[in-house]
């Protein structure tokens, strides 16, 4: 784990409908996510509301910065439930209970030039953190390309964002309103001649798998971001685990070990 989580009030500076069902929120943090790794992830209650009783996780999309240093964490989120509607409705200055960060995160190898980012819908959303966090680190991000694929243009998230930063961005869709017409795998795939040197993953299972096996045909090192329903999200319930890939190792906990694993690590 990268640094010390902590559990704060944060209050909400913004929280804008940026597509049908997506949102981005911004919130207030005092202690600062300056060591937060991209791929990290904080839960999120209501605070003082009983309901829902459990926390929620969502992975930090970006840190917000001032003059004075980081002052809080934006959240990208597809409201899918109880929790997420409820967010949705929140307004700036209502006050949220945030605990993180949690997990591990992306591990970027200094030498890494030709990078492949996969970006399923929402999986977008701990990408955005990951390209700016690298760029920080003074990576050239010339050879970068973020390959997003969603149902339809509306799940076409961030694009503008990574294109700000002089990155290569190429699109599916399921129904062709955006990009190709198919998976993220189908332009991913041919464009594996480039020899990329690490592929960064995140989004729904099929998709987690279907790029853990081209990076595996082309032997590829691959980092994949994994969502399973968490109930504590500190690796006490047991309720995130996930198979090894190898029978005789143990377990893992996606909110402990992950949420990012080396693709060939876990079975999905
Ligand atoms: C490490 C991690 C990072 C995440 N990052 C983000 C993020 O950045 N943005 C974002 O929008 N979501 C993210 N999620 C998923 C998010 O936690 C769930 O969408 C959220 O908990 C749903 O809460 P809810 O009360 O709205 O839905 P619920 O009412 O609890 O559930 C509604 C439906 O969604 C399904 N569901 C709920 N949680 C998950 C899940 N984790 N995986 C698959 N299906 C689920 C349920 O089975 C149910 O069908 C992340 C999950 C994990 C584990
Ligand atoms: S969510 Fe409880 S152990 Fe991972």
């Amino acid at each position: 784990m990268a640094n010390i989580m902590f559990q704060e009030k944060s209050r909400i500076l913004r929280n804008e409908n940026i597509s049908p069902g997506y949102y981005k929120i911004g919130l207030t943090s005092d202690r600062g996510y300056s060591e937060a790794l991209p791929g990290q992830f904080v839960t999120l209650k209501f605070a003082d509301q009983i309901a829902p009783l459990l926390r929620r996780p969502f992975s930090i999309h970006r840190l917000i910065t001032t003059a004075e240093g980081i002052s809080g964490i934006e959240i990208l989120y597809r409201v899918v439930g109880t929790c997420t509607k409820k967010l949705s409705l929140c307004k700036k200055g209502d006050t949220l209970d945030v605990l993180g960060p949690l997990g591990n995160g992306f591990s970027i190898p200094s030498d890494a030039r030709r990078i492949f980012i996969a970006a399923g819908g929402i999986g977008v959303a701990p990408m955005a953190f990951l390209t700016s966090f690298m760029q920080k680190k003074g990576a050239d991000l010339s050879e970068c390309t973020v390959f997003i694929g969603g149902r339809s243009e509306d799940d076409i998230l961030c694009r503008d964002d990574f294109t700000r930063m002089g990155i290569a961005v190429r699109l599916t869709t399921d129904d062709g309103s955006a990009g190709e017409k198919g998976q993220v795998t189908d332009i991913l795939e041919p464009a594996m001649k480039l020899r990329p040197d690490i592929i960064y993953a995140c989004g729904p299972m099929p998709m987690l798998k279907a790029v853990a096996r081209v990076a595996k045909i082309y032997a590829v090192q691959c980092q994949i971001s994994v969502e399973t329903m968490m109930a504590c999200g500190m690796g006490v319930c047991l309720g995130c685990a996930v198979e090894p890939e190898n029978d005789s190792d143990a377990y893992m906990h996606v909110c402990k070990n992950g949420p990012v694993f080396d693709s060939d690590i876990i079975r999905i």
